[in-house]
């Protein structure tokens, strides 16, 4: 299923005098196993363009849809469901939650979306060998290094088996080799799954590897490039 942003603008006002545009006349159209990248400096738009996506803010003006269904119309409500149905977030700082183990930090939306014990179970186990940290269900977030801290939040984004992963500067707290070794599970999961990734960065070295570059510029997009990758 596709999602389309058509000529999105969001405006930011903070007084009468003082209004920001987050997203300028943004298009971009994402289908199923596309991976694509959000590149530019700090405060150029890119939180606001995946929380756009997300649904998490509604644009000032322009469309937003998923599968030819209209987000920026739906309640509150459905804006929330549709998020837990169909999306799966990465964040830069990880949000695992520190009194859950990491099994139970992967578990937890899966509660929510109400699978049966049985399915969270194989769904768990099944995310956590996906990221290579099967043996390590017990440990709490501070007995992991930032590398595994991420890898236990891509298993918790893709346990409910998404069909958009939404990452915000996956890999800025971490050091080049981890990652690196970030982006290739995030490839990896991408050929193997079909799972599509949209995640933002500024880290140049990581941008080569990505099939589709898009760079923002005061809320805008600035420039598309294509790797054949
Ligand atoms: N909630 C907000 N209220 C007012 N301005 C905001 C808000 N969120 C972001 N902005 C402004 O919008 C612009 C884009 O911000 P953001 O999307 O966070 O960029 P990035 O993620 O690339 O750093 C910046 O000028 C920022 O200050
Ligand atoms: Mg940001």
């Amino acid at each position: 299923m596709q999602f389309e942003l058509n000529h999105v603008n969001k405006i930011y006002v903070s007084s009468e005098e003082n209004k920001v545009f987050g997203a300028k006349d943004v298009n971009i159209n994402i289908h199923e196993g596309d991976f694509l990248a959000l590149v530019g400096p700090s405060g150029s738009g890119k939180t606001t363009i995946l929380n756009l996506i997300a649904g998490l803010i509604i644009p000032t003006s322009g469309h937003l849809k998923h599968g030819g269904k209209d987000i920026t119309s739906m309640s509150l409500e459905e804006r929330t469901q549709h998020r837990l149905d169909y999306m799966g977030f990465v964040f830069q700082d990880y949000q695992l939650l520190p009194i859950l183990t990491a099994w139970e930090n992967v578990e937890f939306p899966l509660q929510l979306k109400g699978f049966s014990k049985k399915e969270i179970h194989e769904r768990v186990d099944w995310a956590l060998a996906q990221v290579g940290l099967e043996k390590m269900g017990n440990r709490f977030p501070k007995q992991l290094s930032g590398g595994q801290q991420q890898r236990v939040s891509i298993a918790r984004a893709i346990a409910g088996r998404p069909q958009l992963i939404l990452a915000d500067e996956p890999t800025a707290n971490l050091d080049s080799k981890t990652a690196q070794e970030i982006i290739e599970l995030f490839l990896r999961l991408n050929r193997e799954f079909k799972l599509t990734f949209v995640f933002s960065t500024h880290d140049q070295r990581l941008i080569d590897q990505v099939r589709t570059v898009l760079y923002i510029k005061d809320g805008q997009i600035s420039e598309a490039r294509k790797n054949n990758v």
